[in-house]
């Protein structure tokens, strides 16, 4: 229970947390815990902040998403202290109000936010009047992954904090599954392999938590990378109940360095659930005429974030950053630009490489990983991008030449493709040229999956346009396989594209991508595009069934 001002002040922030007594939460359990104490809970925010009942303006609560009882119990006291203050009700979206709290307590102002919790693992960032998502879990959440390795582990809860301790006292790096596609990231593969090397016993447990740590840890950083490369938002922030993990915190300052964008950080007493965050959303939703009738104030356990408009924020400037040029990183030659720095590589280019005009991919060090993943991950998907990119090409699909290739440098020379990215190309085509553009991409999507390449990171941003064709680059993060699943996640990373970053055009763009997609796949296309709607789904139902968020 939270009590805001207007103008920004937290006057109280009560908590009452629930713990339960063995094994993960239980909802009807927390359920009870929160309807026992929410009363007192109310009088002790009220005593804190010096005010009376009758000096409420508004009672806010939060809608969603969550677990439904907790949900239940918070809205049924919200619903009747409104109405006996005859005071409006404004209902609220949990994870809006995560990122609400970091801007208002950390002073960001228009960050791209990673939102890590129990029950959520997500980044997001501000544009065309809502929060929209750029990557998220498409299983678990990173807090649950830990809070269920500990459990097993035999760690107090709740884990992430049992596990960091645990961390700091280990040293060696025990291999295990990084999973990480495009701007979206799985943990169950990795809870999986932990909780199988934990039972084998063959390891400390310190350096399992370290290594789980770790590999948890890099993936959210990578994602977090590429959805700030993409966006080129000037600030970072890092908000939800694992924001308080001093090793996450040192990844995400190190990442924002590299960018030119300012990190932030949650401050603890905000970072796990709590009552301000959702005094302090309601009030900015109210204050912009906000509010939730009694008869449409139930409660919704799969709200999603992007659902939600935020008519508080308006549009902000974007900035364009300045690169930041690392002196000495050059690696030959004075004729060699840096064109872009991403979570994968740089990419230079390079005037007159043997007379060619060339772009050089640098898979540089990324100082946030652990030396040893780092390198693994690196030389890996040097060697494996060429491989696949010449397999692409014998399938019909435009990829850049490859000139060269130096696993050791960990450095891919290949062709300099004239032409705009698809993201910036579209602004400027009619909806025809569109549409036109859009069914060759699904027709190419179709050679690519069905020659058993997944892309592994499908988006605008990694097609050109030249005006004839479009060229499919960065295949880094691609894999060889049939799987229907492995295809639904990539039409499910482009769709996820197509809502966050071209929302105006996302049916049009959709239906067409489809219609070329289904001309090449034939009857494999209905099981993919069935994966893809199955995993959006997905997405939202696993978060309610694992939602270790009690509060609200
Ligand atoms: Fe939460």
């Amino acid at each position: 229970m939270g009590i805001a001002s207007s103008d920004g002040v937290i006057l109280a922030n009560e908590v009452s947390t629930y713990t339960p007594e063995k094994g993960g939460i239980h909802p009807r359990e927390a359920a009870r815990h929160h309807a026992m104490e929410i009363g007192e809970v109310i009088a002790r925010a009220l005593e804190r902040a010096g005010l009376e009942a009758g000096d409420i303006d508004i009672v806010a609560f939060s809608r969603g998403p969550g677990l439904g009882p907790c949900l239940r119990t918070g809205a049924t006291a919200a619903r009747a202290l409104a109405s006996y203050l005859g005071v409006p009700l404004v209902g609220v979206n949990h994870c809006v109000a995560h990122i609400e709290i970091g801007r208002l307590s950390s002073g960001a102002e228009d960050p791209l936010t990673l939102y890590v919790s129990g029950g959520n693992t997500i980044v997001a960032g501000f544009e065309a009047g809502r929060y929209r998502v750029y990557g998220e879990t498409l299983d678990i959440a990173v807090g649950n992954c830990l809070d269920v390795f500990a459990r097993e582990a035999g760690l107090p809860y709740p884990g992430g904090p049992a596990v960091e301790r645990m961390a700091l006292k280990g040293e060696r790096l025990i291999p295990l599954p990084y999973v990480v596609k495009g701007m979206d990231l799985s943990f169950t593969g990795l809870l999986t392999a932990a909780i199988q090397e934990l039972r084998r016993g063959c390891w400390r447990l310190e350096d399992l938590c370290y290594s789980l740590q770790e590999v948890a840890y890099a993936m959210l950083g990578e994602v977090t990378e590429r959805a700030l490369a993409h966006t080129r938002k000037p600030e970072l922030l890092l908000t939800g109940g694992v924001a308080a993990n001093r090793r996450l915190r040192s990844i995400i300052q190190s990442i924002a360095e590299e960018h030119g964008a300012t990190p932030h950080y949650v401050p603890t007493a905000y970072a796990t659930d709590n009552g301000a965050m959702i005094a302090w959303t309601g009030i900015l939703a109210y204050t912009h005429g906000v509010t939730t009738p009694l008869e449409r104030s139930h409660i919704d356990s799969d709200w999603r974030i992007d659902e939600v408009e935020a008519p508080w924020r308006r549009e902000g400037s974007r900035p364009e950053l300045e690169i930041r040029r690392d002196e000495g990183a050059e690696p030959r030659g004075s004729k060699m630009v840096l064109i872009s720095k991403g979570a994968e590589a740089d990419l230079w280019l390079d005037e007159d490489w043997n007379g060619r005009r060339v772009i050089i991919k640098r898979r540089v060090k990324k100082s946030y990983r652990h030396p040893k993943l780092d390198e693994r991950l690196r030389r890996y998907r040097t060697a494996h991008e060429a491989e696949v990119i010449h397999r692409a090409k014998r399938a019909g699909v435009s990829t850049p030449i490859i000139y060269q290739v130096d696993p050791e440098g960990m450095e891919i020379v290949m062709q300099y493709v004239e032409g705009v990215r698809v993201r910036e190309a579209l602004e400027g085509l009619s909806q025809e040229e569109r549409i036109n553009l859009f069914r060759l991409i699904g027709v190419k999507a179709g050679r690519l999956h069905g020659a058993g390449i997944i892309h592994g990171d499908l988006t605008t941003s990694n097609i050109i346009w030249n005006g004839r064709s479009p060229i499919f680059i960065d295949f880094g993060l691609a894999e060889l396989s049939r799987e229907a699943e492995k295809r639904g996640v990539d039409l499910h990373l482009m769709r996820r594209m197509l809502m966050s970053t071209h929302f105006p055009h996302v049916k049009e763009l959709s239906t067409a991508f489809e219609e070329g997609y289904r001309n090449i796949m034939g009857a494999e296309a209905e099981e993919a595009i069935r994966r893809m709607r199955e995993i959006e789904r997905r997405g939202r139902y696993v978060k309610r069934e694992n939602d270790m968020d009690a509060d609200g």
